[in-house]
């Protein structure tokens, strides 16, 4: 699908302050995409169709994770980590997107995983860092995804574990994978400063 054709098709299902979020992140994950050698055309999919189910029914999310492969421990945590998963699945049924690595970027958007492709880290970045993000540590995360995006994605990782802890919501088990996975990619698992 084209990128002006994709934007159409997101547009009514946002609210405006979504659609514009959404752009932005789109434009974000476009500059990552080039400093990190991923597709420029993957990225910019992937990120004007990753909130695109963010406003349907909760109902609607319920009977798709039942009455598809999705994993059903996703319906005993917050609906906030339905649209990702959700998405993957309609951008095939309803427009035929059907590519694994787009698919997956925008079903891990808001929890990552462990084994992030590039692409996956391109996209969980971009949405956590676009320009209208504003909230403690978004400044240091953007400095450090100008040198390096292992790096970078990990400490918007551990910046969301540990905001959700404070929060004491209960956390999926894809955002410790994630966390986890980045810390072992940073440092064999030693500890990030090697204690
Ligand atoms: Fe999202
Ligand atoms: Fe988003």
């Amino acid at each position: 699908m084209k990128i002006d054709d994709a934007i159409k098709v997101v547009e009514p299902f946002l609210t405006k302050k979504r659609f514009e979020h959404t752009i932005r992140v789109k434009d974000t994950a476009v500059l990552l995409a080039e400093r990190y050698n991923v597709s420029q055309s993957k990225a910019e999919l992937s990120a004007i169709f990753h909130d695109y189910c963010k406003y349907r029914s909760l109902e609607e999310m319920k009977r798709i994770i039942k009455e598809s492969s999705l994993p059903k421990d996703l319906l005993q945590y917050h609906h906030e980590l339905w649209h990702g998963p959700v998405a993957s699945i309609l951008i095939e049924r309803e427009y035929g997107i059907r590519n694994r690595d787009i698919q997956q970027a925008i079903y891990y958007h808001t929890t990552g995983r462990a084994n992030m492709s590039n692409l996956d880290m391109v996209l969980f970045l971009a949405d956590y860092m676009e320009p209208g993000r504003d909230f403690p540590g978004v400044t240091q995360v953007r400095e450090m995804a100008e040198k390096d995006l292992v790096r970078a994605c990990w400490m918007a990782s551990k910046n969301t574990i540990t905001f959700l802890m404070h929060k004491n919501s209960r956390i999926y088990p894809d955002t410790f994978y994630a966390y986890n996975d980045l810390t072992l990619r940073i440092n064999g698992g030693n500890g990030i400063n090697g204690d």
